[in-house]
């Protein structure tokens, strides 16, 4: 088990990348705080982690508020001891052109996508420092690099890509790694719910943007989360990972 006795906060583990992170977790053996702004989802994957054996505790609430990520970190430590690996994996999309966005679209990604991390890397980044142990992997995107509607969400996952390269020098004198996973396109709800045309556009350009020819899935993204919290990366930190089948290079 290459996480045994880990202990691991996914945040936005309801359903998709998040999910499909917290279950491969928990296959190998971490102990994991599921959190989501959705109940019905975040119990259920709790749930689900304890039909196979694992174990798992739910912290509800929005990554946007420094409160309930505090409490996450104080779950952790209360429920299993300790904190070894935090994926701030929640995010979401205000996606809309430029000369139409408006301010509550800029603020909403932004309070999620950038503020929210920001709390996950400080309030678990103190744990981790104290105990010289810890692993910090975040959720940037291949659309850090510019996509037109996207102006808010590239801003925060390129804020995500400083941050963890900040973070990285901050916390390695520390035995702390802090990589960042740049997704291209995951068969996630997030894509899912794109506007059909966009969809259609998107599959018919598939095989020309997308070397490897196909769309993620959460585990492609989960099996390369479970390298960057385990052991087996020790010396890999500061990285932005693009796990993209080639779309990015
Ligand atoms: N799907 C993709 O193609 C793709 C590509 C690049 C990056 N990403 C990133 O991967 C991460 C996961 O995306 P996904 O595709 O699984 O999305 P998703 O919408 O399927 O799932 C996101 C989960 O996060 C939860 N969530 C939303 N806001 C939250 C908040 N404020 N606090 C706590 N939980 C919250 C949602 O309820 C949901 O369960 C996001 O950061 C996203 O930006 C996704």
């Amino acid at each position: 088990m290459r996480l045994k006795d880990k202990v691991a906060i996914v945040t936005g583990s309801g359903r998709g990348i998040g999910e499909g992170i917290v279950m491969r977790f928990a296959e190998e053996g971490a102990k994991i705080i599921v959190n989501d702004v959705n109940e019905a989802d975040a119990l259920a994957v709790v749930e689900k982690i304890r039909a196979k054996g694992g174990q798992a505790v739910a912290v509800l609430g929005s990554v946007s508020d420094r409160e309930v990520v505090q409490k996450m970190v104080d779950t952790a430590v209360a429920q299993f001891g300790t904190l070894d690996i935090i994926v701030n994996n929640a995010g979401i999309t205000r996606d809309v052109m430029l000369h139409k966005m408006t301010d509550d679209q800029w603020k909403a990604v932004i309070d999620v996508n950038l503020t929210g991390v920001y709390y996950g890397i400080q309030c678990a980044g103190r744990v981790m420092r104290e105990k010289k142990y810890g692993k910090i992997v975040n959720i940037s995107s291949t659309s850090a690099l510019g996509n037109a509607g996207q102006l808010n969400y590239s801003a925060s996952k390129a804020g995500v890509i400083g941050m963890t390269k900040t973070a990285a020098k901050e916390l390695g004198p520390k035995n702390v790694n802090v990589n960042a996973i740049a997704p291209g396109m995951i068969w996630t709800d997030m894509l899912k719910g794109m506007p059909p045309d966009v969809l259609q556009q998107m599959d018919m350009m598939l095989p020309f943007i997308v070397p490897l020819n196909r769309k993620g899935s959460p585990q492609d993204i989960a099996n390369l989360a479970l390298f960057l919290a385990s052991d087996e990366s020790s010396f890999i930190t500061g990285q932005i990972i693009f796990c993209d089948g080639g779309m990015k290079m």
